[in-house]
């Protein structure tokens, strides 16, 4: 008993000295910037600065069991199992490594239904790194966005964006309203060397607005690192033009902060204004930017559950009666206390360009290599992943039916790697059946922070380099059982043809008995 006491109270006392030292740093703002390293040899790697201290042990099962596992999951990547895949790059949101702090942080919880300090401690966070007064908790991203839209979206009202994202459109949509996209052309350019394809286009935001008139905008959106582009960010310049023109019309300006990090991390990279500037300067401008912030924790802290906050008193009061209703009371929002925890430190570690520089900087590695094997591939290097460009690659295939989804499959049958299909199926049908075509056919290949190790990056890039070569075996998908909303979750599908069974073929001609 007494050694178990003792046993408990050293690691409470290491705990509390993990978190004093952290607060600590983050107090005195000692953060690593990020700075290249170069090696001897003069070769371009990407240098891991952490150690792994916990592991989960991956299986790569044959060939023939990932055919038999595509088959089972209608050729759907979200419906494969972790048992069957090898490396999960489907997704960054709530697959980022937790740092020790995080994990230590969780266990001091204070589980309450009300007036948690875990939360009061998230609420400083928020106000010390958002620089938001105002928190409302949320189970996760999209949570936010129905309690957003539920609140301001009311039939026939349009919601200028930069570029959408599915969960936000689909809860915009639900309600009666409809989105505009409005980027530059050069967003839409796959092989380009802009650095902030992300950004909204101005004149035709004013366009919008005019046309159908202010008081039918109930807000704008801006997405930091525009997901289904390629993960492109913003610029800070833009962001600034954007709150003129809702200043001009008075209109509120939303921020979707989930990938916040990244896109700050890319603005002191790319644009010359910021470029001695460090992430805590950034975040605070971008934020103060804008009048409501929200985000998905899954990425922008590491953790998972999500938030919306603002500084303004009004808007704060008109959202805050949709939390206890739809998620939770106020002080947890139906997350887990642990997961307030880990998301508290979590924003404080956005701060640190070494965390978040993580993932952009093997995704950059990623993009080259292959871009130097002539692979098509999403350009220049984004966040959250590397985005292959399935329209160029699959060009033989008709877009109604799902070049990227396709190459999805294709690509797990020979790697085990699972992506993400980012183009026509993750659209939805419109009021009439009919099925936009997307502008852009991605396949998505997430890295989620500091996860993947370098040879299994450079497994990855062998196994496309290969698919590239043999492209031509690739060929399309149909529906077999098609939800009508957000259909790319659970849909069904099944090839049009017998290719991957042509593709196997070749694999194991090539690949002999290696899995
Ligand atoms: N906004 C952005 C920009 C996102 O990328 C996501 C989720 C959400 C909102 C919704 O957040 O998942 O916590 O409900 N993106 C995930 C992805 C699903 O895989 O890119 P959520």
């Amino acid at each position: 008993m007494f050694f178990e006491l003792r046993a408990l109270l050293i690691g409470e006392y290491a705990i509390f000295l993990c978190l004093a030292l952290n607060k600590y740093l983050y107090s005195k703002h000692i953060f690593i910037i990020m700075q290249e390293i170069k090696f001897y040899s003069g070769e371009n790697i990407p240098l891991e600065l952490h150690k792994v201290r916990i592991v989960q042990k991956l299986n790569l099962v044959p060939v023939e069991r990932r055919m038999e596992a595509l088959y089972e999951g209608g050729f759907n990547t979200f419906k494969l199992s972790t048992r069957d895949v090898f490396l999960d790059m489907l997704t960054d949101s709530g697959t980022n490594a937790m740092s020790d702090n995080q994990i230590s942080a969780m266990l001091r919880a204070d589980d309450a239904y009300a007036g948690s300090q875990s939360f009061e401690r998230l609420q400083q966070a928020v106000e010390d790194v958002l620089d938001k007064e105002y928190l409302l908790p949320v189970h996760q991203g999209r949570a936010a966005e129905n309690i957003l839209s539920e609140a301001y979206i009311k039939k026939g009202d349009i919601i200028p964006m930069n570029y959408h994202f599915t969960t936000a459109m689909a809860h915009i949509t639900l309600r009666g309203g409809q989105i505009a996209e409005l980027l530059y052309d050069e967003a839409y350019v796959i092989n380009s060397d802009h650095p902030f394809k992300g950004n909204m286009n101005i004149e035709k935001l004013e366009e919008v607005i005019q046309s159908y008139g202010p008081e039918n905008v109930p807000f704008i959106r801006m997405e930091a690192s525009t997901n289904l582009i390629g993960g492109q960010p913003f610029s800070m310049q833009n962001l600034r033009d954007v709150r003129a023109i809702a200043d001009k019309y008075g209109l509120l300006l939303v921020l979707d902060a989930s990938l916040l990090g990244e896109n700050a991390y890319l603005i002191i990279q790319r644009e010359e204004e910021f470029k001695n500037s460090d992430m805590k300067t950034v975040i605070k401008l971008m934020t103060g930017l804008s009048d409501i912030c929200y985000f998905s924790a899954r990425k922008l802290s590491c953790s998972r559950g999500g938030g919306i906050c603002t500084n303004n008193t009004d808007v704060y009061k008109k959202l805050q009666v949709f939390v206890p209703l739809y998620e939770g009371f106020l002080t947890y929002g139906g997350m887990s206390i642990r997961e307030v925890e880990a998301m508290a430190v979590g924003l404080y570690e956005v701060w640190d360009e070494t965390i978040v520089s993580q993932s952009p900087i093997f995704i950059k590695y990623l993009v080259d290599s292959l871009d130097a094997k002539g692979v098509p591939m999403v350009k220049p290097a984004g966040v959250l992943g590397a985005h292959v460009d399935a329209m160029q690659i699959c060009s033989h295939v008709p877009q109604n039916e799902y070049p990227a989804g396709a190459l999805a499959a294709a690509f797990f049958l020979i790697s085990g790697v699972r992506g993400m299909e980012r183009g026509t199926l993750s659209n939805q049908r419109d009021e009439n059946g009919v099925e936009p075509l997307a502008n852009m056919e991605l396949l998505r290949l997430a890295v989620p922070r500091r996860v993947f190790t370098l040879s299994q990056i450079k497994y990855v890039e062998d196994r496309m380099a290969w698919l590239y070569e043999n492209r031509h075996l690739i060929g399309g998908l149909r529906f077999i059982e098609e939800p009508p909303v957000l259909r790319f979750f659970m849909g069904k599908l099944e090839p049009t043809s017998d290719w991957p069974q042509k593709l196997m073929a070749k694999f194991k001609e090539d690949f002999g008995d290696s899995l």
